[in-house]
Order: structure tokens, then C-alpha cells, then sequence
């Protein structure tokens, strides 16, 4: 083999995440995409977050999920036809349970695909939703958002409904967030409807201590991310040289997170035969967890042929779920 097949080869070889890490890296602001959150130990770090008191979202929606599922699968299942039922960024389901549990009961023909960036978590909500509904038909698909609209687009055989709850689309910046949903749209037919579970803009100081908690669990979360790239891509970062910062920015109401360097410092990759240099305060920018209000949404809706059927809200209005339905 001459040097430059081994070389080839060696490329070959750096996982999506290596090169997107690489690539972020040596941006001016550094970043990472908040979707590499989400191994094994990510997905178990962002359970404990979901059941802390500061998190409100997950209880927010909990509640409006609960009380109100009567009325939300009532208006989705309008014409009693058998659907797809279709989530984007699916996680443990704990909250979509309700809604599947309250549809079976329903005697609701239907096929749930849950579509989830980490296979773990979706193993474990396939274990034990199955467990608690035999009568699932659930079929996991492991996929990122924009190949999973592709395959959604091969699945237009019913009609559809999609679930995109959580405040999952918080993670893309307004724009993006436009667009995504307009994909969204244009792949399902009309008629066919979108919930989307969205966190709202309410005071600064309660979104900031959801994503700067006295637990450090969101600390550990974010700094999950160095531990991650030292698993899979052999690097040797020391995470007691990173802070979590996290800072709320209420005129564009995106919540932003990042790892900033404590000292100068170079950090070196195995598996990319490469390394990076930090300043001391350098940052690495994490996340985007945007806020919404009720008018920016209306205006998505508007520009993306959507109507908007009912926003359903939990009593403190911290959060909504809202129907839309394809124009
Ligand atoms: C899973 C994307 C909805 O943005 O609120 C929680 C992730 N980040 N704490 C969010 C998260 C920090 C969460 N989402």
C-alpha cells in the first residue's frame, strides 16, 4: 500500500462528529452543534435536568399533554382516518406516552414513527413503550431532522401528523427555525397537521436558572460534550479547564450556552491527528434554546402555509402546544 492510499484511508475514518468538531473548532467564534449533546451519557444527564424544578418546560408541557389530550387528539384525529404519526426528536416519550396511550384507547388506527438522533434513547423509548402498549406499532427510525423529512416524504401513504415537542425547535436560531417548519409543511399534505410543543418568553431570570441551575446538572450536560470527544475521538480535554456559561438574551429571546477556557491551552485529538489551541476566555458557543411569543409563531405559520387550529397552553401560559394544520 503506498502512502498516499494510507493516508486516504485514515480520512476515511473520522465519524461525522470528528469532522463537524474540527470544522467548529477552528471557527472564529468556536462552536459545536447542541445535536452532539445527545450520547449515552447525555441522554442520562438531560433525564435528571427534565426532572428538576428549574427546568419548568418538561412539566409545563406535562401538564398541558395531561389535561389536555382529550381535546388535542380530538382535533388530530378529525376524520377518524388512520394516520402517521410521526415525532421529530422523539426522546424518552415521556410525555408523548399520553398522547399515544389516550389515541389507543381511542381505538385510533395508527403507525408511530419516532425519529431521534441518539439510537440509545430510542431503544429505550421502543423498550418501553412496547412494554406499556403492546398494541404499538412503532417503527424507530435514527435519524437527524433533515434526513428524517426525506424519509417522512417516502410515508405519505395516510394521513400524517407531526409531533415536534419539547421545545426541540428552540435549538434552531429564528431563520432556521422558519425554515425548518416551511420543510415541514411542504413535505405532509393538506389537511395534515404539525403539534409543536415551544417554549415562550417570560421573565429573563426563570429561563436563565433552567439552563444555569444550582445543581450543575446543566453544567454537566454541557461539559458532557468534552467528555464525548474525548470517548470518541481521543481527545484529551480536561474538563475542570471549561466553565458552563449560560446568559439570556430577551430582545431576540435566544437562550445561549457555551464552554469558556479557563487558561491557555492546547487540547489534542487522537482520532483526528490533530489539536487546538483555547485562549484563556476563549469560549466554544453550545447552544441556542430560543423563546418564543405567541405573535412569532403566528407569523411563522402565516409565511409557511399553516393555519394555527388552537394553542394550548399550561396554566402558568410558561409554554404551548400548538396545532397547526397544513393549508
Ligand atoms: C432538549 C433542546 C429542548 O433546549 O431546553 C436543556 C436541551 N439544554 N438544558 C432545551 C437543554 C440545556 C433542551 N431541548
Amino acid at each position: 500500500m503506498n502512502a498516499k492510499k494510507s493516508t486516504e484511508n485514515v480520512r476515511m475514518q473520522i465519524s461525522a462528529f470528528g469532522k463537524d468538531v474540527m470544522y467548529g473548532l477552528s471557527q472564529h467564534p468556536k462552536s459545536i452543534s447542541s445535536k452532539y449533546f445527545y450520547d449515552a451519557e447525555g441522554d442520562r444527564i438531560f433525564q435528571q435536568i427534565m426532572e428538576m424544578p428549574e427546568y419548568y418546560l418538561t412539566n409545563c408541557e406535562y401538564e398541558i399533554l395531561s389535561q389536555q389530550r382529550k381535546e388535542i387528539c380530538d382535533a388530530i384525529r378529525a376524520f377518524d382516518e388512520p394516520l402517521n404519526i410521526i415525532e421529530f426528536g422523539a426522546g424518552d416519550g415521556y410525555k408523548t406516552r399520553l398522547l399515544l396511550k389516550y389515541m389507543l384507547e381511542n381505538k385510533a388506527e395508527f403507525t408511530y414513527y419516532p425519529v431521534d438522533i441518539s439510537n440509545h434513547i430510542l431503544n429505550e423509548l421502543e423498550t418501553n413503550l412496547s412494554d406499556e402498549m403492546p398494541a404499538l406499532d412503532i417503527k424507530p427510525l435514527n435519524l437527524e431532522y433533515f434526513k428524517a423529512l426525506t424519509t417522512l416524504s417516502k410515508i405519505k401513504d395516510r394521513r400524517n401528523v407531526i409531533l415536534f415537542l419539547g421545545a426541540n425547535i428552540g435549538n434552531f436560531k429564528y431563520n432556521e427555525a422558519e425554515n425548518f417548519i416551511g420543510r415541514m409543511s411542504s413535505t405532509i399534505n393538506p389537511g395534515d397537521m404539525l403539534l409543536m410543543g415551544v417554549d415562550l418568553r417570560k421573565n429573563p431570570d426563570t429561563i436563565r436558572l433552567a439552563y444555569d441551575d444550582p445543581h450543575g446538572l446543566t453544567e454537566s450536560f454541557n461539559l458532557n460534550l468534552l467528555k464525548r470527544m474525548n470517548r470518541e475521538l481521543g481527545a484529551d480535554f480536561n474538563t475542570s479547564n471549561f466553565s458552563h456559561y449560560a446568559f439570556y438574551e430577551p430582545v431576540d429571546g435566544e437562550m445561549l450556552s457555551y464552554l469558556v477556557s479557563k487558561k491557555n491551552q492546547v487540547v489534542h485529538f487522537d482520532a483526528l491527528e490533530w489539536s487546538v489551541e483555547f485562549n484563556t476566555n476563549e469560549f466554544i458557543h453550545t447552544e441556542v434554546s430560543r423563546k418564543y411569543s405567541i405573535y412569532e409563531l403566528e407569523i411563522i405559520a402565516e409565511s409557511q402555509h399553516l393555519e394555527v387550529v388552537k394553542h394550548f397552553f399550561d396554566t402558568k401560559q410558561y409554554f404551548v402546544d400548538t396545532l397547526f394544520k397544513v393549508k
